[in-house]
């Protein structure tokens, strides 16, 4: 598909949370009905813990049937599971916790073997099977981007980026942002989206910002350009802060 992305400017960081669970309960609703399966791959970061935190509360959290939601995580930090830096426990801590998905259904990253290539390779099977169950399509990808461009966790110029295509999950060493361990779903995967999110709040985005979405081609400077699902779309949510719409 590869089309025009869809780009919506809200006033603030928390329109941007409140626009994103409309937007989220509204193809929840509309997958399910069609298919009884949503699949989600939740973003880490700071910025979606407002929008997990409203999904969770009233009036969003009645809004969806959440036994048939299924989560996956596009990238974790390579810690234990009740690390504060993990990706896994503040989805937890901010919504999962508050939501009835069956445990079977929620896919957290392993991060309990020595070496993460193996970690890796474990999910890259969870996320096989998810990609099967809802006919080759992830539902919802959600992502961040850091002001690098980096997104998930394929930061600029990594070796990560040059993944064989027919690999859906990484092994991160050496990341610029801590921890410098992770495992991240790579482009190949996050392509196979039926919809991707960007949750992009905050002025020091503004560069990566531009560059990504109207600069030259440079996806090993700025990762984010490869984001372009093969039969999919792509929406962006920002804040004012970031310059979007700015003359
Ligand atoms: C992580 C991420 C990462 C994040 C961006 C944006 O685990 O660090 O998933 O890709 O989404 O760095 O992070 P913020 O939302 O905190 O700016």
């Amino acid at each position: 598909m590869n089309q025009v992305p869809d780009i919506r400017i809200c006033p603030d960081a928390a329109s941007v949370q409140q626009m994103a669970a409309e937007w989220i309960v509204a193809l929840a609703r509309e997958r399910i009905a069609a298919t009884n399966h949503f699949g989600m791959v939740l973003a880490g970061g700071s910025t979606p813990q407002g929008l997990y935190r409203r999904l969770a509360a009233a009036p969003f959290v009645d809004q969806i049937a959440w036994e048939q939601v299924h989560i996956l995580w596009g990238d974790e930090r390579y810690v234990s599971a009740d690390d504060p830096q993990s990706n896994y426990r503040m989805a937890c801590d901010t919504l999962l916790t508050h939501v009835s998905i069956p445990s079977e259904q929620i896919y957290p990253v392993p991060t309990s073997f020595a070496d993460p290539v193996r970690a890796a390779s474990v999910y890259e099977v969870q996320v096989q099977s998810l990609l099967e169950q809802g006919r080759g399509q992830l539902d919802l990808v959600l992502l961040g981007m850091g002001p690098d461009g980096h997104t998930a966790s394929l930061f600029p110029h990594h070796p990560a980026l040059n993944s064989p295509e027919n690999r859906l999950v990484v092994a991160i060493d050496q990341a610029p942002k801590p921890p410098p361990r992770r495992i991240s779903l790579t482009f190949a995967a996050i392509n196979q989206a039926a919809h991707v999110l960007f949750l992009v709040t905050g002025a020091d985005k503004r560069e990566a910002l531009r560059a990504v979405l109207s600069g030259a081609a440079d996806p090993q400077q700025w990762p984010a350009q490869t984001v372009r699902p093969h039969n999919g779309s792509v929406t962006w949510m920002v804040d004012s802060a970031t310059g979007l719409g700015e003359t």
